[in-house]
């Protein structure tokens, strides 16, 4: 099946209630997008708004993939940085293919499209993002072309017991 990318849509509540919905399902697949299983879409809906407050103002840039019913069933978020030392690169961050999708090879297209897009805004000249350790993710941004630059050891807590490596990646793109 292939996917229709959209950078910028138009804020709705269709896209609103498709990326929640999404974000949850993500989640509840033991997806490592700023939660621990099990959440609502209601849940997530809070960090959904400030995602799209972002996207509103004009510092964060949205992707959306969508299936052939029109579901939103992917989407990733690129910040720009406010610090005036740092306008050069940006942040990619809520990086998700719904379960459903998974392994299909969808994500890295979406992370194709993301980077199309990175380059396509003035002045940027590289991409930072930061995983989760402990799920593989390292091969899927490997894959992607990303370098790992660092580790923060035990940076993220999943759950009492169980810290997880904060990972950061970059991408040149000159
Ligand atoms: C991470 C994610 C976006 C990847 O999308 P996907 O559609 O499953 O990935 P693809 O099918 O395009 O995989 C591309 C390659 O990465 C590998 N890969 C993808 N996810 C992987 C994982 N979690 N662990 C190890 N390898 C992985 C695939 O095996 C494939 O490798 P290959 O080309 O050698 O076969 C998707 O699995 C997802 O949404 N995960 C849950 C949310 C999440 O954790 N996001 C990361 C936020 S930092």
């Amino acid at each position: 099946m292939s996917l229709t990318f959209e950078t910028d849509p138009s804020i709705t509540p269709q896209l609103r209630d498709g990326l929640g919905a999404l974000w949850a399902d993500v989640t509840n697949a033991g997806g490592a997008v700023g939660f621990v299983p099990p959440v609502t879409p209601e849940e997530v809906h809070p960090d959904l708004l400030a995602h799209l407050a972002a996207v509103d103002s004009g510092r964060t840039r949205m992707l959306i993939a969508r299936d052939g019913r029109d579901t939103i069933v992917g989407g990733a978020f690129i910040a720009l940085n406010g610090h005036r030392l740092k306008r050069h690169w940006c942040s990619v961050y809520t990086v998700m293919v719904h379960p459903s999708l998974q392994g299909k090879g969808h994500g890295r297209e979406l992370m194709s499209e993301v980077e199309k897009t990175a380059r396509e805004i003035e002045g940027i000249t590289a991409i930072r993002l930061t995983c989760r350790g402990g799920l593989g993710l390292e091969r899927f941004y490997t894959g992607c072309g990303y370098r790992e630059t660092g580790r923060l050891p035990g940076a993220i807590k999943v759950a009492d017991g169980d810290l997880r490596d904060d990972v950061t990646f970059w991408l040149a793109l000159d």
